[in-house]
């Protein structure tokens, strides 16, 4: 029998499942106990190269408040040709087609290694896929110049099929009509009135693809399309010509004021058009931003220089004047959107906020991606954009559209669905679930729980495909068998699933209130829920959520309000391992000492010959040492005698560009040293063991002193455990 790492191991390979428990309490009263609640991270899409999808339907339970789908933990009687459905017990007849089965010939889906399974659903038309690009020309030259370029180089990478659309906007809102004969002609509209879908349709004079051409398969000769979205390979050419000719806002913007930017109509009729004309069809809406909306719905700071955009501090003081509105408006845009199964991608790029706080509903209802720069005029811009039209080995890209899921669970006979849009194979969902059987009447020993996801999603080849992941697990009575329980305990799941709830609730509450939720779930999980007696948290968790407390998901103060929203978003759909990156970053140093290890993160770690290589997701740092540093200065790299200090520099850049090139999004990239302006990214994430209040400690070889208001792990971890034993009942 495998050990519980190893199974939790082949568990996340095969279904992309982690449990935060892996023996499940067999009561409600159990449950709550056990601080950590039973939880499952979820990577729907998650990568399986070895997983042919099959080409035929999925064989579902006949009850109608059911419907699950015919899994390996069914029990099958091959002579009846019945099978069993294991969520509500239902018997089901087989279809027709499945007459000749028998133990020896089952189909794919009853064999245990086909816990996750594709299918292709064969009905209906192939869609094509929609791409409306959404674009600011309220920006320096440079700047557009650079998103120009990056957009002309996207039509390259998009199906010869796809349709595509342009709608620019500044002062005003202009959606381009593609594929008219000779000079370009495009709608323009105010962007201080709002219109509705109808209206839109009108104005634009946009009719639903027709019945029939909804229903039959479509032909190379005449794709669903109309004046605004058209196929790539139609009018690729000359889409490239009007993005080259594309101007900056020619409104005058007079000194000391912003310009006009009606982004939140141009959005709104971004989603109008798609939701007159493709719903319930893939499509992204990717929206290129300069800089903040600053008239019409969605405004979210006046054109005033003088006046700033909101601030935490504004926010708090309940003097964010735009805030509220412009949030609804992208709410209900957001909900339209997602109404439909379109995706909506943010790119904000500027110094300045934009509003991303208030538009994060746009990324987040939709499954769209939301990255933010300084310019688009960075690799941290163009490489991300690039990679998201990255493809896999069939050539198909690594994106799902217009995608649900499904989640049923045994014994509630119920299901609950959630629609997604946009999924990549790194989205990952968060799932708690709580166990309703009560003490006196709890699951019979030897049960197992189980769980169905149900992923339905348009592939990027047209195709409607589902995939199917069953699982299930253990019960166990938490008062005879806690040890069987407590071996089960996935500690980084349950970090992560915690982290995400704190986050969900720095969200939706005040700041100090998190905080305090969070170290009262510490504090029991140090006294030990009675699991682990004795012992409680392992060292390191409590690492862990020190970090996590100081983290920017948790933290506010040193982050505008958009930058707390984008690093939100990031680690509300990242994997597992990305996440524990964003909370714990990872320490590498290199030195004449021996090869790179990985080294805590502490201030003690950093010391004057050595180089660190820190991965934060969102940056990756590289520090000199003081001595390093010294020696670099005074180019000792570039003499054959020191050829071995020229490798050392080397090898931590040869790294930071591995993991360069494979995130999504690309992170920032800083070669800093000792004493350098921007070590303050590294002095900020280490643990200040070394602070000034204690400084006796410090000489030449035991690291640097971090210049910091925080308390130390040590100080951290110590008053925790007061806690704990104070308010021991
Ligand atoms: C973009 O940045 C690069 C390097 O920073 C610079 O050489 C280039 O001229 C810039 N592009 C434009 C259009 O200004
Ligand atoms: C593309 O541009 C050319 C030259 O301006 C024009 O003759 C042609 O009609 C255009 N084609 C489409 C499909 O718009
Ligand atoms: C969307 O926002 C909610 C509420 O803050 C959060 O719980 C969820 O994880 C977010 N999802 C994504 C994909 O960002
Ligand atoms: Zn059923």
């Amino acid at each position: 029998m495998a050990t519980f790492p190893e199974y939790i191991a082949q568990n996340e390979e095969r279904d992309g499942v982690r449990f935060s428990w892996n023996v499940w309490p067999s009561s409600r009263l159990e449950a709550t106990r056990m601080v950590v609640p039973v939880a499952a991270l979820f990577t729907p899409l998650k990568e399986r190269p070895d997983l042919p999808p099959i080409q035929y339907e999925p064989v579902l339970c006949s009850r109608a408040t059911c419907r699950a789908v015919l899994n390996p933990l069914c029990q099958v009687d091959y002579r009846a040709k019945l099978w069993a459905c294991n969520f509500c017990y239902q018997r089901n007849q087989f279809p027709p087609s499945y007459a000749g089965i028998s133990e020896v010939n089952q189909p794919a889906e009853l064999l245990p290694q086909f816990s996750t399974i594709e299918y292709v659903v064969q009905r209906g038309p192939q869609m094509p896929l929609v791409f409306l690009y959404v674009v600011d020309t309220c920006m320096e030259d440079e700047d557009l110049q650079a998103l120009k370029e990056s957009l002309q180089m996207s039509l390259s990478l998009l199906p010869p099929t796809a349709l595509v659309g342009l709608i620019t906007f500044g002062r005003m809102v202009q959606v381009h009509e593609l594929g008219c004969e000779g000079i370009s002609k495009s709608y323009v509209f105010r962007g201080t009135k709002d219109l509705n879908a109808k209206q839109l349709q009108e104005m634009l004079g946009l009719t639903k693809p027709s019945a029939t051409q909804g229903r039959g398969p479509q032909t190379a000769q005449q794709p669903l399309s109309n004046r605004f979205l058209q196929p790539v390979q139609k009018i690729d050419m000359n889409l490239t010509d009007l993005l080259g000719e594309l101007q900056r806002d020619p409104w005058p913007v007079t000194q000391g004021k912003r310009p006009l930017r009606s982004l939140g109509v141009a959005m709104s009729i971004a989603v109008g058009l798609l939701e007159c004309t493709f719903p319930n069809t893939g499509a992204r809406i990717m929206t290129f931003i300069g800089g903040p909306a600053t008239q019409g719905p969605g405004m979210v700071v006046g054109d005033e220089l003088k006046t700033p955009i909101r601030s935490w501090h504004d926010i708090e003081k309940d003097n964010a004047k735009f805030m509220k509105k412009a949030t609804k408006h992208y709410e209900s845009l957001a909900n339209r959107a997602s109404t439909n199964g379109h995706i909506i991608d943010i790119y904000a790029c500027a110094l300045d906020q934009t509003g991303l706080l208030e538009m994060k509903c746009c990324a987040n209802y939709t499954g769209g991606y939301m990255v933010m720069a300084d310019s688009f005029n960075t690799s941290l811009f163009k490489q991300t954009f690039q990679r998201v039209f990255t493809k896999d080995v069939q050539g198909s890209f690594k994106m799902a559209f217009a995608a649900t899921l499904e989640v049923k669970e045994i014994g509630t006979g119920g299901t609950c669905q959630w629609k997604i849009c946009g999924l990549d194979p790194s989205t990952t969902l968060a799932l708690y679930f709580e166990v309703v059987n009560q003490h006196n009447a709890p699951i019979p020993q030897g049960g197992r729980g189980a769980i169905q996801f149900v992923t339905q999603y348009q592939h990027s080849s047209g195709q409607r495909r589902i995939r199917v992941t069953t699982t299930a697990r253990n019960w166990a009575d938490a008062q005879t068998q806690i040890q069987s329980i407590a071996a089960s305990f996935d500690q980084e799941a349950a970090a992560i699933l915690m982290a995400r709830l704190a986050v969900y609730r720095a969200e939706t509450e005040e700041g100090p209130d998190v905080l305090r939720w969070l170290d009262r779930q510490l504090i029991r999980l140090v006294r030990g829920p009675g699991l682990k007696p004795g012992s409680g948290l392992r060292g390191s968790e409590t690492d862990f959520m020190f970090h996590l407390r100081r983290s920017p998901f948790l933290q506010v103060f040193n982050n505008s309000p958009d930058e707390s929203s984008y690093y939100r978003h990031q680690f509300n759909r990242q994997d597992l391992t990305q996440a524990l990156i964003m909370i714990q970053p990872v320490l590498y140093a290199y030195s004449f000492n021996g090869p790179p290890e990985p080294v805590l993160l502490d201030s003690s770690s950093i010391l004057p010959d050595r180089i660190l290589l820190m991965d934060t997701f969102f940056q990756i740092l590289i520090y000199h040492g003081e001595t390093v540093a010294q020696w670099r200065k005074a180019g000792y790299q570039d003499m054959p005698e020191y050829e071995n200090f020229k490798h050392l520099l080397q090898a931590p850049v040869d790294d930071a560009q591995e993991l360069l090139h494979t995130r999504f999004p690309m992170p920032r990239y800083i070669d800093t040293e000792h004493g350098g302006s921007q070590a303050r990214f590294l002095l900020s994430k280490v643990n200040p063991s070394q602070t000034h209040n204690n400084m006796y400690a410090w000489g030449q070889e035991s690291g640097a002193p971090i210049l910091t208001d925080d308390v130390s792990l040590q100080v951290f971890m110590d008053h925790l455990k007061k806690l704990a034993v104070s308010s021991a009942a």
